[in-house]
């Protein structure tokens, strides 16, 4: 008997996946890494290599700002999804990072990253956060230019937005930011996300949307005027009584502004809002895209604060699923995925833990919407400035979920109070 539901049980996880893990098997793991390591040229980089193409072999003669891959550096920030493609960005805020925009295949089990598009672009991209994929097919993302080494900071390009189109991997948009899109030399550092505002029927009629959290602001760009602006509201700033909270055990000293912005769908005048927030914050706002549109340099009145999400919610990327109208927060405060039915309002009760783990949620670096999914990117930030990561562990990870699981017995539940 004991043996019949033994085998029940193999064969049970088998065809459900044993990779399901979490608060009632919520999440599914799709690559993880104790480190990162490349495939550039047919060349396999896994472990410190001081010249391209000579891997493996690393001295200590050779100064750290010359060498071509020193592996501990390396920590992915951003995820998108195309049909085979996981897209992973490892922005250059140490030095030896071979390629800052790259791509897994994720049926490959050693989870190794390509250079994107090819790697002929990797010294022409200097740092990438949080790229896009819009509903046009095209990969958008904003090359920082700066090398942000801690004291040796450089800006190296201007930062500029690209877009490629995915189906030839075809760049279709190369565009400088203005000197009046920047505040002073920090802001480069500050635009680490992109939100596109397209419709698949008009794709030459692209928004891009740029946060800018370290000087507290968003830019606009209109593809088709092929033309860029800043936008300034108080709401982009930080908030300060939101300012103390801890993320993988450290306490948060950021004063990060205006970190995400999500879109709803659109109405059936077209127009969607904008839903926003800074990540040194707990409230969420909210905007009507016609007015970013528009070329207003201020908001002025126009932005609405939807509300607080309450205690510990402080979130970095989020983003929107228009059939149940949610939107999910990465919560770095709580190691957790937050949700909110948009439809409600906006307090502490309508705000659910959706999954929530203090080993592998611990720092959020990025959330997208990928249909009926979430996908989540996880690197233990803080622990990676403030204190030093185990090698030996694994440290990174992308999970996704099933949206309908994921909401499950949670207050987004479509189901719940009816
Ligand atoms: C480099 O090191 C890795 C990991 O030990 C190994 O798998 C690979 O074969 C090595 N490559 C070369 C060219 O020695
Ligand atoms: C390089 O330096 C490290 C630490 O300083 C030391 O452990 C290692 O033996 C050195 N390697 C070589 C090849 O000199
Ligand atoms: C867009 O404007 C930039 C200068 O701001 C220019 O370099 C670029 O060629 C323009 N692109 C198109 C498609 O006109
Ligand atoms: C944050 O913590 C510091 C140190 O504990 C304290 O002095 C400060 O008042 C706190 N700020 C807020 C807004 O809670």
């Amino acid at each position: 008997m004991f043996k019949c539901i033994l085998v029940l049980f193999v064969i049970n996880n088998y065809v459900f996946g044993s990779k399901h893990w979490g608060d009632k098997q919520k999440l599914t793991t799709v690559a993880s890494w104790k480190q990162l390591s490349y495939s550039i040229d047919g060349v396999i980089y896994s472990k410190d290599t001081d010249d391209k193409n000579v891997p493996n072999k690393s001295n200590n003669g050779t100064v750290k700002s010359e060498k071509f891959f020193i592996q501990y550096n390396n920590v992915p920030s951003g995820v998108e999804l195309d049909n085979n493609r996981v897209f992973v960005t490892v922005p250059r805020r140490q030095y030896g990072i071979p390629s800052t925009i790259n791509f897994i295949l994720p049926d490959q089990s050693s989870s190794v990253l390509y250079p994107f598009p090819s790697p002929r672009y990797i010294e022409q991209f200097v740092s990438v956060y949080r790229p896009r994929i819009d509903d046009c097919g095209r990969i958008w993302f904003v090359d920082t230019g700066l090398l942000e080494i801690p004291g040796e900071r450089k800006q190296v390009k201007k930062p500029t937005i690209y877009a490629f189109d995915l189906k030839m991997d075809k760049l279709v948009v190369k565009y400088e930011l203005k000197d009046t899109d920047l505040v002073n030399e920090r802001t480069p550092g500050g635009l680490t996300s992109i939100t596109i505002d397209v419709s698949p029927n008009c794709c030459n009629d692209a928004y891009a949307y740029i946060n800018d959290l370290a000087t507290s602001g968003m830019i606009v760009y209109s593809m088709k005027d092929n033309d860029s602006w800043r936008i300034e509201d108080p709401s982009f700033k930080y908030q300060s009584s939101a300012v103390n909270f801890t993320a993988a055990g450290y306490l948060i000293t950021w004063q990060d502004g205006l970190f995400s912005i999500a879109l709803s769908e659109p109405d059936d005048k077209g127009k969607r809002t904008a839903y926003y927030h800074s990540l040194v914050s707990t409230q969420e706002f909210a905007v009507d895209t016609k007015i970013l549109k528009s070329g207003v340099r201020n908001l002025n009145g126009n932005s609405m604060l939807l509300g607080n999400r309450g205690p510990l919610t402080q979130s970095g990327s989020h983003d929107y699923h228009p059939e149940t109208r949610i939107l999910f927060f990465a919560n770095v405060a709580q190691d957790a995925i937050l949700c909110w039915r948009t439809d409600t309002a906006l307090t502490e009760d309508n705000v659910g833990i959706a999954a929530q783990d203090r080993k592998k949620l611990v720092y959020i670096s990025d959330l997208k919407v990928i249909k009926d999914e979430v996908w989540v990117l996880v690197n233990q930030m803080p622990v990676f400035i403030f204190s030093t990561l185990n090698p030996d562990e694994v440290n990174f990870y992308i999970h996704k979920a099933n949206i309908r699981d994921l909401i499950r017995g949670t207050v987004c539940d479509i189901g719940h109070d009816k």
